[in-house]
C-alpha cells in the first residue's frame, strides 16, 4: 500500500497530459513499490471538452480512452471554471499543460498563480511561465512554502534542472550551448538528404513535430524562450525574451546544408547562454559545425545541451525533446521531487528539527 498519496489536477489533457496518464497507468503499481507514493488524478480542465472534478479521483483509463478519440467528457463533469477548481477544489499539485502562449504568457500565468496563492505546489510545462514570470512564480512559491518547478520546458523528458543542480552540483557553469529545439533539427537533417527547404517542413508538420505556428520552431522563438528559462533557474538571472539575440533557419538553402556535409560539417540551430560575472548573453542562431563536435551528432528530433564547467569543463547531455510520454517523465520526476520534499519536511519534524 501507498504510505503516500497526492492529488493532481491537471491543467490540459493533450499530447502531455495523456502521456502522463499513460505512465501512471503502466507505472502507478511500481511508483507505490518504490517511492510509496500514489498520484491520485483528481481533476482535469481543457479548452473545449470541459473540465472534470471527482473528490476520490478520476478513472485514468476511461480518461485515457476518451482523450484519445477527443471524446466528450461522459461522467464526473464539472461546471466549475478552471480558475475556481484551482483555487477552491481539494488538490495538492496543479499539473500546467495548456499551451504555451510566449507573448503574455496567459492563461497558464494565471493559473499558476492562483494554484500557488491556495496553497498547491505548480509542475509546468508549459513554457510561458518560467520564460516569462519565473521571478514571480518562484519567489510566490517560496514564501507560500511550495514548490514550483518546470524540468519539462527544456530538452523535455531529459533532465536538465535536476541534472545540473544535482549531478553538477558545486561547479561553476560558465556556458550552456546546446541544440533546443528538434524539429529544426529534424528539418536540416532532411535537408542534408537533399529535400528541399519547404518539402523538409512539410514532412516535419506530418509527422507532428511542428508547433501549430511553425515560425515558433523555424523562426528560433521556441529556443529563445527556453534559453531564458535557463538564465532563470540556472544563472539565477532573469532575462526578457528580447535581450536572447535571434536568428532561425529560414536563410539556411539545402545548398548550403550539403555543401557544409561535404565538408565534413553540419548546420545546427545552436542556442547558447554564458556569464562573465554578473553580464549573461544569450543568443539563437545557425553555426556551421565540424562532424566532430558533440553537438553536430544530433540527428533527428534529438536535443542536447553541453555545460562548459570550472573543474570538469565540456559535459553534454542529450535525449529525446520531445513526445508526450518522454514530457510526461519530465512532469513524473517533478511530481517526485515534491514527494520527496514532503517526506522530508515530514521526518524533519518528527525528529523535531
Ligand atoms: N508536446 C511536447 O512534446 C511538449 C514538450 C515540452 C513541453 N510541451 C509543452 O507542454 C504543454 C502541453 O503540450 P501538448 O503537446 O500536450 O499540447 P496540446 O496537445 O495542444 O494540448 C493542450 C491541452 O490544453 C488544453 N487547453 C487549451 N486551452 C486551454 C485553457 N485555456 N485552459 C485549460 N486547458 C486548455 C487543450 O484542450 P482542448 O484540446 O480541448 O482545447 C488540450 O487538452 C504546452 O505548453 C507545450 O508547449 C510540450
Amino acid at each position: 500500500l501507498a504510505n503516500k498519496q497526492l492529488k493532481l489536477l491537471l491543467i490540459g489533457l493533450g499530447t502531455v497530459g495523456q502521456g502522463l496518464i499513460r505512465i501512471l497507468l503502466e507505472k502507478g503499481s511500481h511508483l507505490i513499490e518504490t517511492h510509496g507514493i500514489e498520484f491520485k488524478v483528481v481533476g482535469v480542465c481543457t479548452g473545449s471538452r470541459g473540465n472534470l472534478y471527482h473528490p476520490e479521483g478520476l478513472d485514468l483509463q476511461t480518461l485515457y480512452d476518451s482523450s484519445l478519440n477527443r471524446e466528450p467528457f461522459a461522467s464526473d463533469i464539472t461546471e466549475r471554471t478552471t480558475e475556481w477548481l484551482i483555487r477552491n477544489e481539494d488538490a495538492d499539485i496543479v499539473v500546467e499543460l495548456s499551451p504555451t502562449d510566449l507573448n503574455d504568457g496567459q492563461p497558464a500565468i494565471g493559473y499558476c498563480q492562483a494554484a500557488l496563492e491556495s496553497g498547491k505546489h505548480v509542475v509546468s510545462g508549459n513554457k510561458g511561465p518560467a520564460a516569462l514570470a519565473f521571478t514571480f512564480l518562484s519567489e510566490l512559491a517560496k514564501r507560500q512554502g511550495l514548490f514550483f518547478l518546470n524540468e519539462a520546458t527544456v530538452l523535455s523528458g531529459t533532465s536538465v534542472f535536476l541534472f545540473a543542480q544535482k549531478s553538477l552540483a558545486g561547479l561553476r557553469i560558465n556556458q550552456i550551448k546546446g541544440i533546443l529545439n528538434g524539429s529544426t533539427n529534424f528539418i536540416l537533417g532532411q535537408m542534408e538528404l537533399g529535400h528541399s527547404y519547404s518539402d523538409s517542413i512539410e514532412m516535419a508538420k506530418q509527422l507532428g513535430y511542428l508547433e501549430a505556428d511553425p515560425e515558433g520552431d523555424i523562426g528560433g522563438y521556441d529556443a529563445q524562450a527556453k534559453l531564458a528559462i535557463l538564465s532563470n533557474i540556472l544563472f539565477e538571472t532573469p532575462i526578457q525574451l528580447a535581450d536572447v539575440k535571434r536568428v532561425g533557419i529560414a536563410d539556411i538553402s539545402r545548398e548550403d546544408v550539403m555543401a557544409a556535409r561535404a565538408a565534413g560539417k553540419r548546420w545546427k540551430l545552436i542556442a547558447t547562454l554564458s556569464r562573465n560575472g554578473d553580464h549573461i548573453q544569450a543568443s539563437v542562431s545557425p553555426e556551421c559545425l565540424p562532424e566532430a563536435h558533440p553537438l553536430a551528432q544530433m540527428n533527428g528530433t534529438s536535443n542536447a545541451l553541453t555545460f562548459s564547467t570550472d573543474l570538469l569543463g565540456d559535459v553534454t547531455i542529450s535525449g529525446p525533446g520531445a513526445g508526450g510520454v518522454e514530457t510526461g517523465y519530465a512532469i513524473l520526476t517533478d511530481l517526485l521531487i515534491i514527494h520527496e520534499g514532503h517526506n522530508h519536511e515530514l521526518k524533519s519534524r518528527t525528529e523535531g528539527h
